[in-house]
């Protein structure tokens, strides 16, 4: 199936008298996906065409988790505030991105059709040697929580199974496994730190090698919609508006 982007101009729905409306282009986006621009190598180069992300670069699927979380997320790189502790060069193209480049580019990845299955293979994960947990050992964690070792249940945050709460809580469903894992033990490790209230390095502080491969096994492919439960995030381009300067 192919793509079909909209060149459309979102316009934020909050107009100030002396300020121009801020606006996000979604196919300025996509070229600089696609394309990159001086000093910055193609976004799909590493988060693959439709940015589901790749087990083998342990890169994550960065389109659809929400439109302010992209931004804070690239923002974050660009102060120093997140570290790219996998490849170390998000922060390096970050700095090329101009607060426009940012909006466009999280605008594009937030209106790609959300139909691309292309999730882990888990199976050729564990045929290539690595880890794998049990799925419904992670649900239970994600549903429930573990109240006995203080964990709160996953889904108190980011929505049922994951599928994300904007702005603040981005989708973790349908993530790349290996990148899951990576982040876990990283907020573990309070090696990523970028999260403004301490709310997952004080969740994940609770979590054992075996709880992160099992919510990794049912997160990386966790439904989007469940029966009786059919809420699906708006990923709200709308908000392009959001204050940068985090
Ligand atoms: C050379 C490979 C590479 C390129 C090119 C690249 N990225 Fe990344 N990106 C990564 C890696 C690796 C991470 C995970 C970093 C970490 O350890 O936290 C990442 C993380 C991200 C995240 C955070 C996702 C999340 O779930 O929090 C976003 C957003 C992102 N990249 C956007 C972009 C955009 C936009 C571009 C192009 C302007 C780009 N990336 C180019 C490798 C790359
Ligand atoms: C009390 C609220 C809260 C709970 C409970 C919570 N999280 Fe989070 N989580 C957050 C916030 C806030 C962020 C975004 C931080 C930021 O801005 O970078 C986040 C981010 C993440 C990320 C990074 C996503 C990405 O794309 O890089 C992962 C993975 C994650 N959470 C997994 C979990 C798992 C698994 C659980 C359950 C064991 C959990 N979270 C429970 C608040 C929570």
């Amino acid at each position: 199936m192919s793509l079909v982007i909209a060149g459309a101009l979102l316009t934020a729905g909050v107009a100030y008298a002396d300020e121009p409306p801020v606006t996000a282009d979604i196919a300025a986006g996509s070229k600089l996906f696609h394309n990159g621009k001086p000093g910055v190598s193609p976004c799909q180069s590493c988060h693959g065409p439709h940015g589901m992300g790749i087990d083998a670069m342990q890169t994550p699927r960065n389109q659809n988790l929400g439109y302010a979380y992209t931004v804070k997320q690239l923002v974050n790189f660009r102060s120093g505030a997140r570290k790219d502790l996998t490849l170390g060069v998000m922060g390096v193209f970050a700095q090329q991105l101009t607060d426009q480049d940012i909006r466009n580019v999280a605008a594009y990845l937030n209106s790609i059709p959300d139909d691309w299955k292309d999730l882990s293979d888990l199976d050729a994960l564990k045929a290539s040697g690595t880890p794998v947990g049990v799925a419904y050992k992670g649900m239970e964690i994600v549903r429930y929580g573990k109240a006995s070792r203080g964990i709160t249940a996953c889904q108190t945050c980011h929505q049922y199974d994951g599928r994300g709460a904007g702005p603040v809580y981005p989708r973790i469903a349908e993530q790349k496994y290996v990148y899951l894992v990576n982040m876990l033990h990283h907020w573990r490790a309070k090696e990523r730190t970028n999260d403004p209230l301490g709310q997952m390095e004080a969740v994940a502080s609770h979590l054992t090698d075996d709880d992160i491969n099992n919510l990794a096994a049912f997160l990386s492919h966790a439904r989007l919609t469940a029966i009786g439960d059919t809420f699906v995030p708006d990923n709200d381009t709308v908000m392009a508006n959001l204050d940068l300067k985090h």
